[in-house]
């Protein structure tokens, strides 16, 4: 099993103690940021454009794990590479689920030697892309509906956890499995328990202490 990463999810964070915010997560036990990028139509909201991301390139060492819900990632994806990311993660949905656009897409974020990693929404099945996987840093999968922070954790999505899992204790892939929406200290469990190593939080982190809710992630 890979080392537990904690990436809170700046969604949540209070923008008018940014500063302040990000220098508690330095100190805390994440070592990633996770970006969430909502372009208002893959998902009905929108969230923060590329200079958003630079202003955390310039403010934070911390790994930028990108997660980019938009219609045209092939589009994005350069623009927030020119901004900072370390990980750009782009749903199959955006590319109709289309495995040579998808494994395209994760060659051309690999010739930028960033990492790339593809998102499955809570419906949307795994088994179409373990073909896929020796391409791929980590995979993303959706607990909840994306769009919004605070929505309640999907338990149903850790069979996909669990079929990602046995891929790589049968020695077919050694990448991440991240799990994103409604995580808190309860559901953590859970899904570290299906074999997730790495964990998106968003409101349980900043609706807290900061520091004291990524110690109870881990
Ligand atoms: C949801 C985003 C998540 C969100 C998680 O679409 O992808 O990263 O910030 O928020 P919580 O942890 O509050 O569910
Ligand atoms: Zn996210």
């Amino acid at each position: 099993m890979e080392s537990l990463i904690i990436a809170p999810s700046v969604l949540s964070m209070d923008y008018t103690r940014m500063s302040e915010q990000l220098q508690a997560l330095e100190r805390s036990k994440a070592d990633w940021i996770h970006f969430d990028v909502m372009d208002g139509h893959f998902v009905p909201n929108l969230s923060f454009g590329p200079d958003i991301l630079k202003q955390f390139r310039k403010s934070t060492d911390m790994f930028l794990d990108t997660h980019l819900m938009v219609s045209d990632p092939e589009f994005f994806a350069p623009i927030f590479r020119d901004a900072g990311a370390d990980l750009i993660v782009f749903h199959t949905e955006a590319l109709d689920n289309d495995p040579k656009r998808i494994a395209d897409l994760l060659d051309t974020i690999h010739s930028w030697n960033l990492q790339a990693g593809f998102s499955v929404k809570p419906d949307t099945p795994i088994e179409p892309f373990l073909g896929l996987l020796d391409k791929a840093d980590l995979v993303l999968i959706m607990s909840v509906h994306p769009g919004y922070g605070g929505q309640k954790f999907i338990p149903e999505v850790l069979s996909k956890v669990r079929t990602l899992d046995e891929e790589r204790k049968a020695g077919r892939w050694n990448g991440r499995i991240e799990i994103d929406g409604g995580i808190n200290s309860e559901t953590a469990k859970e899904a570290k328990e299906a074999g997730v190593d790495t964990l998106v939080a968003g409101s349980y982190v900043f609706k807290n202490d900061i520091e004291s809710a990524v110690d109870s992630l881990c």
